[in-house]
């Protein structure tokens, strides 16, 4: 009803007709509707343009006195409310105006890949209308202030990512955002902890990406909560301490990954065969000691597993076999030990890359490997292997990289198909 009255007022206007015409005018509007946005959103969005010291051009179409609904990079409805601000890489230099804050119906806003510098205005972040927000891949580097706490609003989704954002990471923020699906705040050089409460107040949460930052501290339990959490990454950070048993519990998890960081301890059978949802397990570089578990066998769906440059010991659990959808296996540089015969690799059809170099195992190089015909990169050098190699190999038609040398360092060959 609001719609219709609002545009027969500005058909009205438009069209000089006084409101005894007021059926004729409902007709005319519906068969063709006139709408432009309202002078508060044209003049917020020319704010916006003052604000930008390189507009890319912009300057060109959004011209005061025309209709800004018609302008480059704006979409509206069908009432003239602005929904819309699209506007990535266009080469823009500048300031983000909180003006666009003003835009009672903007939902989607992307000024990503543009050379945007300063900060996040936290009216945008607060606003009431804006669900999708992409502004990585530019040069803010303020800090990303607290928001005060106030309304829920309903943002679902935020790229930060690839800024230059520092300082500590908002905590109390995500208080205020029940509706958020994705964060991703990769990139960026972010201090002080991982926040506790993301899903208490966001349940919804299914991405979370905080690599490349310089987080402290340790991984949170309370991302245990997270029961819709799909990816979790956080490597190339600072992290430390050991995998909390609550983490286990965000069973929809299906990547899972922290390279590169100082975490320690052992990694559960138990708690690991809880996340039967997982694809991919990267806890590359850090410094987790003990046993690859039996349970790793559980995890049916993993396609990648990542425990390169760390401290594990013992031997390969058979039940790897199990994994019957594995990619990528990569457990370089550790104390692993024991015969390679263990595991059935013929169970692995899809194998394309397999790099064990630099641990303790022994015994010979697994005939069951030869029917890997997908492999690609196989390197077992830096063992205690012996033995010699099978004319099955011609089998691996795809290898492209071979190193089986026990010496450190290995002999790298290259075999070309
Ligand atoms: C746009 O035009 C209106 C009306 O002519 C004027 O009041 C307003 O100040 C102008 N805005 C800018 C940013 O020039
Ligand atoms: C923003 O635009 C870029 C470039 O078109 C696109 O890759 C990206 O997916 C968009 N962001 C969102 C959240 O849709
Ligand atoms: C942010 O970048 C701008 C433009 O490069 C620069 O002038 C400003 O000093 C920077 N601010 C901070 C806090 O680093
Ligand atoms: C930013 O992240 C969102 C959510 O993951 C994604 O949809 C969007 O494509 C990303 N933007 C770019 C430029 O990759
Ligand atoms: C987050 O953004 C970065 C680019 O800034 C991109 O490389 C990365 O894939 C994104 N993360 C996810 C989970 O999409
Ligand atoms: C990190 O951000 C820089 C600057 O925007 C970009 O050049 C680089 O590709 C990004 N790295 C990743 C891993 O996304
Ligand atoms: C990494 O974290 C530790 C505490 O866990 C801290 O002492 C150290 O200064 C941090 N290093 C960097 C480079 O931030
Ligand atoms: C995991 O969730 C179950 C049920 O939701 C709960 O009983 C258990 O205490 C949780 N475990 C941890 C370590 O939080
Ligand atoms: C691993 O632990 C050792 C010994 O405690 C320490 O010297 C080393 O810096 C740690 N490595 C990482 C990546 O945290
Ligand atoms: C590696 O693990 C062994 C136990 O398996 C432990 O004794 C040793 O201290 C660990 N080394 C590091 C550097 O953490
Ligand atoms: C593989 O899984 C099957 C059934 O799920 C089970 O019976 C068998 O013991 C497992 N094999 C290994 C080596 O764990
Ligand atoms: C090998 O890889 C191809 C494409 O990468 C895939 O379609 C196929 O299922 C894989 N497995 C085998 C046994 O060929």
């Amino acid at each position: 009803m609001q719609t219709l009255h609002f545009s027969n007022k500005k058909c009205s206007k438009i069209l000089g007709i006084p409101s005894f015409g007021l059926t004729l005018v409902l007709l005319v509007c519906l068969a063709s509707p006139i709408s432009s946005c309202t002078e508060q959103e044209n003049g917020a969005l020319l704010q916006f343009l003052a604000e930008l010291s390189q507009d890319g051009g912009l300057a060109a179409s959004w011209r005061n006195g025309t209709d800004c609904c018609k302008w480059e990079g704006i979409t509206c409805r069908q009432d003239g409310t602005v929904t819309a601000v699209l506007l990535p890489s266009k080469g823009l230099e500048g300031h983000i105006s909180q003006s666009l804050g003003i835009l009672i119906g903007l939902q989607y806003l992307n000024l990503s890949g543009n050379s945007l510098s300063g900060g996040l205005p936290l009216e945008l972040l607060s606003s009431s209308s804006i669900t999708t927000l992409d502004v990585s891949f530019n040069r803010l580097n303020r800090t990303l202030q607290e928001l005060p706490s106030s309304t829920p609003g309903p943002l679902q989704v935020l790229n930060i990512s690839s800024n230059l954002f520092a300082g500590q990471f908002p905590s109390t923020t995500w208080k205020t955002m029940e509706n958020l699906i994705a964060i991703n705040a990769s990139n960026n050089s972010f201090t002080g902890q991982i926040p506790t409460q993301f899903c208490s107040t966001s349940p919804s949460l299914a991405l979370l990406d905080l690599c490349f930052n310089k987080f402290s501290g340790s991984i949170p339990p309370g991302l245990g909560d997270c029961s819709k959490l799909r990816e979790f990454r956080a490597g190339y950070n600072n992290l430390s301490g050991t995998l909390p048993d609550e983490l286990f519990n965000a069973t929809s998890l299906e990547h899972l990954s922290f390279p590169n960081n100082g975490l320690h301890g052992a990694i559960d059978g138990t708690n690991i065969a809880n996340l039967r949802n997982l694809v991919v397990l990267d806890l590359g570089r850090n410094n987790f000691s003990g046993k690859i578990s039996d349970y790793i066998g559980q995890l049916k769906r993993l396609e990648e597993f990542h425990l390169g440059n760390n401290n594990m010991s013992g031997e390969l659990p058979s039940s790897l076999s199990n994994c019957t959808n594995l990619i990528i296996v990569d457990l370089k540089s550790n104390n692993l030990s024991g015969e390679l015969t263990k595991v059935n690799f013929s169970n692995l059809p899809n194998l394309k890359t397999l790099d064990l170099w630099l641990n303790s195992f022994t015994g010979t190089v697994p005939e069951s490997l030869y029917s890997c015909s997908n492999l690609t990169a196989l390197r077992l050098s830096s063992n205690n292997l012996h033995g010699q190699l099978s004319s099955r190999i011609g089998n691996l038609k795809y290898l492209s990289f071979l190193s089986l040398g026990t010496t450190s360092g290995g002999s790298a060959c290259q075999r070309m198909t």
